[in-house]
């Protein structure tokens, strides 16, 4: 395993043809056992308002909110490239609130941001941050802070107009300088032909094998989300474990099972 992953280890990833594994992490313990995990890229991903926080999108989630998880995660991270989401509104209304609002985020201990699209004013984002060396990942497809204007988690690049507007903001995101792009939820032949035309990283969502790395959500690997979706794969299922264990617990405190002699204190007389 190699040592530190920076965004330029990820450039030699796809290089050299070796996928490239991100996983989003929100506190501490989950940071320390994804580092440990050896997975190469840590987000701290706006979707903690979902996974954590219990809002139904992503869009309630503020700068405050991710610098709050971004330090936690920092002190459990090590080896992983860390990255923290640029949540909605802090980087889509003027350049001069993206650059402060990335700005705190790297002194927070992230070591690039993500932020979501291509419209013009988000490549102007890109350029003002990547220009004064923050370096910033990509976001494409199905972006959730655009989920009222999608009407719905849908699959995105579904006609072939859709699919030429997503290659060409693909290539726009790179030629701003993006160090790599998430592809959310598009055809695998899409991510494919999005992946072989760029230089850099794709990272695919529900965009299949092609792309040069995976990333998946927490919850949704681990089996502590409610749901379960398509494009995910339950790794374990710690929800039922965890709920098993808590009613082992009630059963045996309203039982006086626990806690035991082993578990209790006493002085010598
Ligand atoms: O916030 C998030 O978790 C994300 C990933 C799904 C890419 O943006």
């Amino acid at each position: 395993m190699p040592d530190k992953i920076t965004t330029r280890t990820l450039q030699q990833m796809k290089a050299q043809g070796q996928r490239i594994v991100a996983l989003t992490a929100y506190d501490f313990p989950s940071a320390q056992l994804a580092d440990a995990a050896g997975v190469d890229v840590i987000l701290v991903g706006d979707s903690v308002g979902n996974t954590m926080l219990g809002y139904e999108t992503t869009l309630p989630v503020s700068v405050e909110t991710i610098l709050h998880h971004l330090q936690a995660v920092r002190r459990g991270t090590r080896r992983a490239l860390l990255v923290a989401d640029m949540p909605f509104l802090s980087y889509g209304v003027s350049v001069e609130d993206a650059v402060y609002n990335a700005g705190a985020l790297m002194q927070a201990g992230a070591e690039a941001v993500k932020v979501e699209g291509a419209s013009p004013r988000v490549l102007d984002a890109i350029r003002a941050m990547v220009g004064i060396g923050i370096p910033v990942m990509a976001h494409l497809g199905l972006t959730p802070q655009s989920i009222h204007q999608f009407g719905g988690y849908r699959l995105q690049g579904r006609t072939a107009s859709e699919q030429e507007a997503l290659l060409e903001a693909a290539q726009a995101v790179q030629e701003t300088g993006a160090f790599s792009v998430v592809l959310e939820v598009i055809p695998a032949s899409l991510a494919r032909r999005i992946t072989e035309q760029l230089r850099i990283p794709t990272i695919g969502i529900g965009a299949g094998v092609h792309c040069d790395g995976e990333i998946q959500v927490w919850h949704d690997i681990l089996g502590l989300s409610e749901q379960t979706y398509k494009h995910t794969r339950r790794y374990a299922e710690l929800r039922a474990a965890i709920t098993d264990a808590l009613r082992q617990y009630a059963d045996e405190v309203r039982q006086r099972q626990f806690p035991t002699p082993a578990q209790s204190f006493e002085v010598d007389k």
